[in-house]
């Protein structure tokens, strides 16, 4: 277990468990907070026993947003010089699968983390919302970006403006999460995905997600070169020998993430 102020860290087979831990406040996110988050994922990526990473809160929440209290005296100069948003990006730089585990709430900046998040399980009671509009400002952290990106313009604008919370049922039907579950087994369920993901060869699962990730950003025909070369550099790998290998000789392959 490594020592945090505001979130738990632990790595149990071969899965890292990245907790925010201020329930009191339902998990608001203080720019600390952010920080070692953005740290233990950059640490947790340079890992080589972690293959997956989960994230989820302790309490009930995944997260409120950002924390009120803190921004509530900022000025447009002092946001500017003290470029928060900077590690944000640093969290989409991580290579390895981060799934989130949500409940309760993830509304603002927690949306957006949640967003973050290569894959979403969901506990049937969760609330997903940009409430921002409602204290005059706006999602900053990626919010209106990648929610457009999901869910396509018309329906972000709507869910933008309006403040409103989102149900599990609807953030299923846009296609933000991944599946849901009854609250009680929310973390149980994310964690058996995660440990069939952690057998699976690492630098295809890095590839992969590399590429998928192309295509949300570039044009086809752009995304369909990156695949090409990311599909050639896999023949380069021990595990895409071994893997062909063990299929012609009908046996179980043994991947050593090489
Ligand atoms: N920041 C700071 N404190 C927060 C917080 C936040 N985002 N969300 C909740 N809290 C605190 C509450 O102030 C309260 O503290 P006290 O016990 O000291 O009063 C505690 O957490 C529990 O919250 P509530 O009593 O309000 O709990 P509830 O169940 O009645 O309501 C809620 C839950 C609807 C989520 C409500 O807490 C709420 O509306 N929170 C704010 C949500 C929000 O506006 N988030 C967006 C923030 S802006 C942002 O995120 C910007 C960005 O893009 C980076």
């Amino acid at each position: 277990m490594f020592d945090h102020q505001f979130i738990e860290v632990e790595v149990k087979e071969k899965i890292a468990h990245i907790r925010l831990n201020r329930p009191k406040v339902l998990n608001a996110l203080n720019r600390k907070m952010i920080h070692e988050i953005v740290h233990t994922m950059e640490a947790m990526d340079r890992d080589d026993n972690v293959k997956v990473i989960l994230l989820y809160g302790n309490g009930k929440a995944f997260a409120a947003g950002a924390d009120i209290g803190e921004m509530a005296e900022d000025t447009a100069v002092n946001l500017e010089v003290l470029n928060q948003f900077a590690d944000w990006d640093r969290l989409a730089q991580v290579k390895k699968p981060i799934i989130g585990a949500v409940h309760g709430f993830a509304l603002g900046g927690g949306f957006e983390l949640a967003l973050v998040c290569d894959l979403l399980f969901a506990a049937e009671d969760v609330k997903f919302g940009f409430p921002e509009i409602n204290l005059a400002v706006m999602p900053g952290a990626g919010g209106t970006q990648r929610l457009t990106k999901l869910m396509g313009k018309t329906k972000a604008l709507e869910w933008l403006w309006s403040g409103e919370m989102m149900s599990a049922q609807e953030a299923l039907q846009y296609r933000i999460i991944n599946h849901t579950f009854p609250k009680e087994i929310v973390i149980d369920e994310t964690i058996k995905y995660a440990r069939k993901l952690a057998e699976m060869p690492s630098l295809s699962v890095r590839f992969i997600k590399e590429a998928v990730y192309k295509a949300v950003d570039y044009s086809l025909y752009e995304g369909m070169q990156y695949e090409r070369k990311n599909f050639s550099l896999l023949f380069a790998t021990e595990d895409q020998k071994e893997g062909m290998k063990a299929f012609l000789e009908k046996r179980r392959p043994n991947f050593k993430g090489q």
